[in-house]
């Protein structure tokens, strides 16, 4: 009896030592391979055993200080769709796999894995649009850039996903695609459009940034705070984005977005500082149809504060930014936007009724992922509801930073997807 019972106890323990093919495939596909395939964003292929057994040890730290994958809201606050935290017995079976001698196990139990169409994370686009060129970036500086380009519709698109795609990864670092209806015209998100801001601005060749004796406004919440150029309402957003970490733009269920006829699209691109070697890009973004006019557009409003001052050597300083809700509206996503100081940022919201709640707080704010946090169910904020955006941000130089396009200086902008709590039976565009 008893070595019976001795026996099954081991065989348990030994079939419990978890192996790639049956137990680690299945979550690394779940939550890693997106970014870990070959020639994307992550330095190793988590998608082969070979190449993840090399990775073993790290791997089980990543997972196990959750560094990976990366995620930044605090948990306390809001629910997210695309939270990307893994669960407890996640961790805990990568870190069984890794103790236990990273072991394969049997071919017959890897499953499927994802498919990567040349590099479209959401499969093959239906309209693939570039840059019109092939750009050549020196070493050195960073530059941003604007490439318009002619969508030659002949009519309107509804597009319910768009992925833009860089050409080179190594040196586009984000980028943005704005609708215009002219090649000089401006789109709404580019600071050449943002005409009131012109005397404060300083041009830099193709850089733009805020001068350091334009007005200072940290606490744009103040009940006397100054009426600058957009500190109130907001701007409207983007087509789309590309930023690190972020996954493509899909809309949300029964949302689309329209492109009118004839609509140009304006690449902005920020090439970031690059090496000796000279590098070439093609940056392109694949449009993907809607089946139909969807019951309501998808509208991005963009909330920024230009007139912020950080003091040079402050720690923790605080910069804000308020917004009155003009009417109600449906949250679907929250995407926060600075540079390398800040530290925090948080969003606070005061319904009309006195309740308050923190929809995001993301206490260790990292340039290098500049992640959207998709909430889990559309938020209803109704109209005269205050969002209060707060942002705190170290200084260690020995000078002041204000607003600027380069990654030096800084920015606070929130973009915060939303659509109208009515549906659409007829559609007004
Ligand atoms: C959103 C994209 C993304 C996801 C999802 C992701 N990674 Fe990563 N990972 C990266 C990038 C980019 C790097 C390199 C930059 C860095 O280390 O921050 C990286 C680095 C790593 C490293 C090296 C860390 C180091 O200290 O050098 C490990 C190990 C790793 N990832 C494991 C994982 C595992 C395991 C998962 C899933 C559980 C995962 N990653 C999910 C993008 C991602």
């Amino acid at each position: 009896m008893k070595l019976a019972g001795f026996c099954f106890f081991a065989g348990s323990l030994l079939a419990s030592s978890p192996t790639f093919n049956k137990d680690v495939a299945p979550i690394f596909h779940e939550r890693c391979v997106q970014c870990h395939h070959p020639n994307d964003i992550a330095p190793m292929s988590l998608l082969d055993y070979k190449s993840a057994r090399a990775w073993a040890k790290s791997i089980r730290e990543a997972v196990l200080t959750r560094k990976m994958p990366p995620w930044f809201a605090d948990p306390q606050f809001g629910h997210f769709a695309n939270d990307a935290r893994l669960k407890k017995d996640e961790i805990e079976t990568i870190k069984a796999w890794v103790d236990g001698g990273a072991k394969e196990g049997d071919s017959g139990d890897l499953p499927k894995a994802p498919m990567f169409t040349e590099g479209w994370r959401l499969g093959t686009p239906d309209i693939v649009i570039d840059i019109g060129e092939t750009f050549t970036l020196g070493a050195g500086n960073d530059a941003y850039e604007h490439f318009t380009v002619p969508t030659n519709f002949t009519e309107g698109k509804w597009i319910r996903a768009a992925e833009l795609r860089p050409g080179n990864r190594r040196v586009v670092h984000h980028a943005h695609i704005n609708m215009v209806s002219s090649s000089t015209e401006a789109g709404p998100t580019t600071i050449q459009a943002m005409k009131p801001l012109d005397e404060f601005l300083v041009h830099d060749g193709k850089l733009t940034r805020v001068s350091m004796d334009a007005p200072v406004l940290n606490d744009a919440c103040a009940a006397d705070a100054p009426d600058l150029p957009y500190i109130h309402g907001f701007q409207e957003g983007a087509l789309a984005s590309y930023l690190p970490g972020r996954s493509p733009d899909v809309f949300a269920d029964g949302t689309a977005k329209w492109i009118p006829a004839g609509t140009k699209l304006e690449f902005v691109i920020h090439y970031a500082k690059t090496s000796a070697a000279t590098q070439t890009d093609r940056t392109s973004v694949g449009l993907y149809l809607a089946s139909g006019p969807p019951e309501r557009p998808l509208r991005r409003m963009d909330l920024r504060n230009f007139f912020f001052l950080i003091p040079a050597g402050a720690p923790r300083h605080e910069v804000k930014r308020c917004y009155t809700f003009e009417k109600d509206k449906l949250l679907l996503s929250i995407t926060p936007h600075m540079h390398y100081r800040a530290r925090d940022v948080r969003y606070d919201l005061v319904r009309p009724d006195g309740r308050h709640e923190v929809l995001l707080s993301v206490p260790h704010y990292d340039f290098n992922w500049q992640l959207v946090y998709r909430l889990q169910d559309p938020m209803l904020v109704e109209k005269g509801s205050l969002l209060t955006v707060t942002t705190h941000y170290d200084n260690p130089n020995a000078t002041a930073i204000r607003w600027g396009d380069k990654s030096e200086e800084e920015m606070m902008t929130s973009w915060i997807e939303y659509v109208d709590p009515e549906r659409h039976s007829a559609l007004q565009r």
